[in-house]
């Protein structure tokens, strides 16, 4: 196991979530945001890319989700490129079941060979010989069956190239369903203070039956939950008014009523805010500092 994460500063307990035999503080890294605009190519400074990541170490972060296909490529490069070799107790997890198109758009590669594509991509990319955390990205309507996919990171799993298996864009059925095959240590599905509207609108299609449900049975199975667009892409003060209201009480921003509010709604929620810049990389590790009423919680996961 690596070494348990300090306490400090986490106004919510706990300060960490565990990851099967890995445990982690409750506010990690989204590498999203590192590349170039539309998560394509690269960023206009990658300098500055490598800043965020080891400034994010640096603050005591020591969970970063990434994918090989953001960029396609580059965010696992620039973390590899600034991190490499990484701290004995950073957990790097990735996704498997996506893939871009030459149009930019994001297109599904839950096929059995797809998936191990992916997992080398990752492996070769992070320079690293077995991945942590491995969540397979399953949305309804791509294709292929649900436990197809998940026999084969299953498969990977028992040659040593995954550690531990997670889910994502996944219904509490599906958690249920995968469950019975095998143990899971993390979900990541979308979750924030808007519920999926507003700005967010648009990406429906990452929007599965009853948000809430999922997170409930991860509480439940203690399950860390990582609530992906964390802050709506940026968009957590216009969608959600109420929140600059609660941030003056606070002497904080809505960005990070919005992260305090996540961490406050369950033990195992573990936020994984993108950003590709220092200055918000800082604010939004401070949020864990903020302590939330049970009526500042309420008021804002009211709807509208
Ligand atoms: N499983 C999936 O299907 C899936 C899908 C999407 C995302 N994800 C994961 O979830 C992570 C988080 O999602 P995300 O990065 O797309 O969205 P997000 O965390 O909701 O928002 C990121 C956006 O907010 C801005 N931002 C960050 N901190 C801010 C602050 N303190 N104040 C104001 N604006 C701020 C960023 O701009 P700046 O760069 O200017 O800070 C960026 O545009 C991703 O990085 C990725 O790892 C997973």
């Amino acid at each position: 196991m690596n070494e348990p994460a300090r306490s400090e500063g986490f106004a919510h307990a706990p300060a960490t979530i565990r990851l099967g035999d890995l445990e982690v503080r409750r506010m990690g890294y989204g590498a999203m945001r590192l590349p170039g605009k539309d998560v394509w190519g690269e960023p206009d400074d990658p300098a500055r890319a490598r800043d965020v990541l080891r400034r994010a170490v640096d603050l005591g972060i020591n969970f970063i989700d990434t994918a090989w296909f953001y960029g396609p490529l580059v965010a696992n490069r620039l973390i590899a490129e600034a991190l490499h070799p990484y701290p004995r107790d950073l957990v790097i997890a990735t996704k498997l079941g996506g893939k871009r198109l030459p149009d930019k758009s994001w297109g599904p590669a839950l096929r059995p060979e797809e998936l191990r594509k992916g997992a080398e991509e990752d492996l070769r990319t992070l320079r690293l010989e077995r991945l942590d955390v491995v969540h397979l990205r399953h949305r309804p309507g791509d294709g292929v069956p649900f436990m197809e996919s998940l026999d084969a990171l299953l498969a990977m799993q028992a040659e040593g190239k995954i550690r531990h298996l997670a889910l994502s864009n996944v219904s509490a059925r599906e958690v249920e369903q995968a469950l019975a095959r095998t143990p899971i240590v993390a979900v990541q599905n979308m979750f924030n203070v808007s519920g999926g509207g507003g700005a967010i609108a648009k990406y429906t299609h990452s929007e599965v039956d009853d948000p809430e449900g999922v997170l409930d049975l991860c509480t439940r199975k203690k399950i860390a939950y990582l609530p992906f667009f964390p802050l709506a892409v940026g968009n957590v003060a216009k969608d959600k008014p109420v929140l600059a209201a609660i941030a003056d009480k606070h002497h904080a921003s809505p960005a990070q009523i919005a992260l305090a509010w996540l961490l406050a709604r369950s033990p195992v929620i573990l936020p994984i805010p993108g950003t590709s810049s220092v200055e918000h990389l800082e604010e939004n590790w401070d949020a864990r500092r903020i302590a939330l009423s049970p009526d500042d919680v309420a008021a804002i996961g009211k709807q509208g």
